[in-house]
């Protein structure tokens, strides 16, 4: 009720400015233990929403996807509200800003949010101490902590044909301090990205890396199914599991800014691929759907169509601090 009152304020402001300003709030109101155990208290995920998945327990199958935490700033926070995973990332080995402003436009009326960020982040180095941190102190307080998936991605400096090195060293430093890692091959924003997602292009990303603990492979929504059919081939042989869907780059009708387009328009097209990638990679592999969840029935679609666990960011920012709480409550059996 309280977000319904505040978010024409915080909707009045430029998304990123609002964006910024709640992740201040947050990250503010984390630092006061009695209010994190408050809310942590009201926020628990019923026991009968645990999942076990990847060898790790998940006080909730929902999570919060990458990029609202970019720089691991709010994981205690957004534990506390209720997600039962936290992503942080995209992270890159060396920091960068970004693409220039304005980079972030809601769409009230479709309830989508278009974003060409382009992987602003403060790198692996300031993200590797922040996840130390978390471990070492942070995750005390919920028992069974949400477990911590890292995505990583390459600069935009770094050529394609050196990509590989990039997610490598990225892996190398945040490995040792996540849960799992997710590759991100799938972001619109960074140019050439997506094509990593060819086999050839896969196979030797993966083969870069020093594998240790949980990988996931996180695809884009525009994939036909002929690539479909291709990453799960080699996802299911050198990864644990897949994130279906990144931001896709189609358009409803009106919405003329470029980059990734998340929210309601997306719940269709990334629950195709997520049900097209379950029929390929068959029963048992895990798979995180995300992808315009709004509501406890988006939930129950994406596990239908073959997910495990879910994620959201847009129905996040729409739907307020309670949303993770309200969807966790609708999981149980
Ligand atoms: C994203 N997303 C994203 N994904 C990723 O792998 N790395 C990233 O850095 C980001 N950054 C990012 C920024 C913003 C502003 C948005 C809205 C989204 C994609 C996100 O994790 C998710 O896959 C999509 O947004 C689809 O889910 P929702 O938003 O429809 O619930």
């Amino acid at each position: 009720m309280l977000y319904r009152a505040l978010r024409p304020l915080l909707f009045r402001m430029d998304a990123e400015g609002a964006h910024q300003l709640v992740a201040r709030q947050m990250e503010a109101l984390q630092e006061i233990p009695l209010a994190l155990r408050l809310i942590a208290a009201w926020c628990r995920p019923p026991a009968a929403a645990r999942r076990h998945l990847l060898g790790l327990t998940f006080p909730s199958p929902v999570g919060i996807a990458a990029g609202f935490d970019k720089d691991a700033r709010m994981i205690p926070m957004l534990a506390a509200l209720g997600f039962g995973f936290v992503e942080v990332g995209t992270v890159t080995p060396r920091p960068q800003a970004g693409n220039p402003p304005p980079r972030l436009f809601r769409d009230p009326p479709h309830r989508a949010l278009i974003n060409r960020l382009g992987f602003n982040n403060e790198g692996a180095g300031a993200v590797a101490e922040r996840l130390l941190r978390w471990r070492a102190s942070g995750a005390a307080l919920f028992s069974p902590p949400p477990p911590l998936f890292v995505n990583i991605g390459k600069n935009r400096d770094t050529p394609l044909e050196d990509a590989a090195a990039d997610y490598a060293e990225c892996y190398r430093r945040l490995a040792p301090h996540a849960d799992a890692v997710v590759l991100n091959l799938s972001s619109p924003n960074t140019p050439g990205l997506r094509d990593l997602q060819r086999p050839e292009q896969l196979e030797k990303l993966m083969g870069s890396l020093e594998k240790r603990g949980p990988l996931l492979v996180k695809i884009d929504p525009d994939l036909d199914d002929s690539q479909i059919a291709e990453v799960c081939k080699v996802c299911v042989r050198l990864a644990d599991g897949m994130v279906c869907t990144n931001t896709t780059l189609d358009r409803p009708p009106g919405l003329a800014e470029s980059g990734g387009l998340s929210g309601a328009p997306l719940m269709r097209k990334s629950t195709e691929v997520l049900r097209k990638v379950r029929q390929r990679v068959g029963p048992g592999y895990p798979l995180v759907g995300v992808g315009g969840i709004f509501t406890p029935e988006d939930v129950r679609e994406k596990l239908a169509a073959g997910a495990d666990l879910v994620q959201v960011y847009t129905g996040f920012v729409y739907e307020g601090p309670a949303l993770p709480r309200r969807l966790s409550r609708a999981v149980t059996p």
